[in-house]
């Protein structure tokens, strides 16, 4: 039996395989609304066969969008506009998530096919930016320091997306404490300089993370699985080390995350020492330290490679990135690799939709 597609139970939820998609920036919303291209983007991966279907980086407040194209879910008409996106995916078998963000001072930003590129002015649509000490990243505007009462209220629009999410029909909530977005600029020394309870021990840096996870989960169904992806280490000196982040995950347990998506980098400009699976030992050290279930991402792109890791027991799932782009049958073509029985399903660990079953035979 694959490991690869033996289903996963976290609380009420069953994901039927451990092939995910990994969440991924369509820069392609108007005021934050998912459209016709999210419902395409995510329901190719459903129909394709991944267990579960995560949204891009989704903004809990205008102001915390990466770039004016983001998608958000802070109205109505957002929780409405996923709802739809959210039902095509259930009829395909597969659960979703949605991944709620702040950028904090990456906000603001051109998207990468925009001719121009680094902080959007406010002519041309862009805001003033917000981050735990007023430190630029590199190339960007500089952020104003956050006060307390506005921290206090990025806390509460977390929640708010959180019930928002639960309306929409969501399965999973990710928080986005990654690739140095609002909640790992808290985390890192490297952008937070702050003297108050949420700067300089490693419990202060990691006092925001544990506010957010907290309020999510009040707000969010005890049934329902709370995942939360971090950057392991920030690559540079004097940044956070995977033992520091393993220890702050594990300072998490407790408030009913469960499950870690561990990825790494982004919140200062370092080289990383990209290759097949180089995120995998960072996943399997975070597992480790905290005693919680880990996602491994970043260059899985073959089924055996996503199998070997997982009965390794380096991680409980995979979340696959750019291969998804490629290949959004991935796990379609992964149950044939590993010989997986062709069904039509809906509840077999990999489906094939009835339209195109005729693709499982020659
Ligand atoms: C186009 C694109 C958009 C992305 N947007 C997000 C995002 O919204 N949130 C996030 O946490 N990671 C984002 N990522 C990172 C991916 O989730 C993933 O971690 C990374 O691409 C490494 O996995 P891969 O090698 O399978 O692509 C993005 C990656 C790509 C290629």
């Amino acid at each position: 039996m694959s490991r690869l597609l033996t289903p996963l139970t976290l609380r009420g939820t069953t994901f039927r395989n451990r092939a995910w998609l990994a969440p991924m920036c369509q820069y392609s919303a108007t005021d934050g609304l998912p459209d016709d291209w999210h419902l395409v983007h995510l329901g190719a991966r459903a129909a394709g066969g991944f267990g579960l279907v995560l949204t891009e980086a989704t903004a809990v407040v205008p102001e915390g969008r990466i770039t004016p194209e983001d998608t958000g879910l802070w109205n109505d008409a957002q929780t409405d506009a996923w709802e739809r996106i959210v039902r095509f995916v259930h009829e395909r078998g597969a659960a979703v998530g949605v991944q709620l963000a702040h950028a904090g001072r990456k906000a603001s930003t051109y998207r990468p096919w925009h001719e121009a590129q680094g902080t959007v002015p406010a002519a041309d649509g862009g805001w003033p930016t917000v981050a735990p000490s007023d430190v630029a990243f590199d190339g960007y505007a500089a952020p104003a320091e956050l006060t307390t009462e506005a921290i206090a209220d990025v806390v509460a629009a977390f929640a708010a997306a959180a019930r928002r999410a639960e309306r929409a029909g969501f399965d999973v909530v990710e928080v986005h404490a990654a690739h140095g977005y609002l909640l790992h600029q808290f985390l890192s020394p490297l952008s937070n300089r702050r003297t108050d309870a949420y700067g300089g021990s490693a419990e202060n840096r990691a006092r925001l993370l544990r506010e957010v996870v907290a309020a999510v989960r009040a707000a969010w169904p005890e049934d329902r699985p709370l995942f939360v992806r971090v950057s392991a280490t920030d690559w540079a000196e004097g940044g956070l080390t995977t033992d520091d982040v393993a220890h702050a995950v594990a300072g998490l347990a407790d408030l009913g995350v469960d499950l870690v998506d561990v990825s790494t980098g982004g919140n200062v400009v370092a080289p990383i020492p990209v290759g097949p699976g180089y995120q995998v030992p960072h996943a399997r050290r975070v597992a480790e330290v905290s005693g919680l279930p880990v996602a491994a991402v970043g260059l899985i792109t073959s089924p055996a490679q996503a199998e070997g890791l997982l009965v390794d027991g380096a991680a409980d799932a995979v979340m696959l990135g750019r291969e998804a782009l490629r290949d959004p049958m991935w796990p379609l073509r992964a149950a044939h690799e590993l010989r997986a029985p062709v069904t039509t399903d809906a509840d077999a660990p990999v489906a094939w939709q009835p339209q195109y079953v005729r693709g499982a035979w020659r």
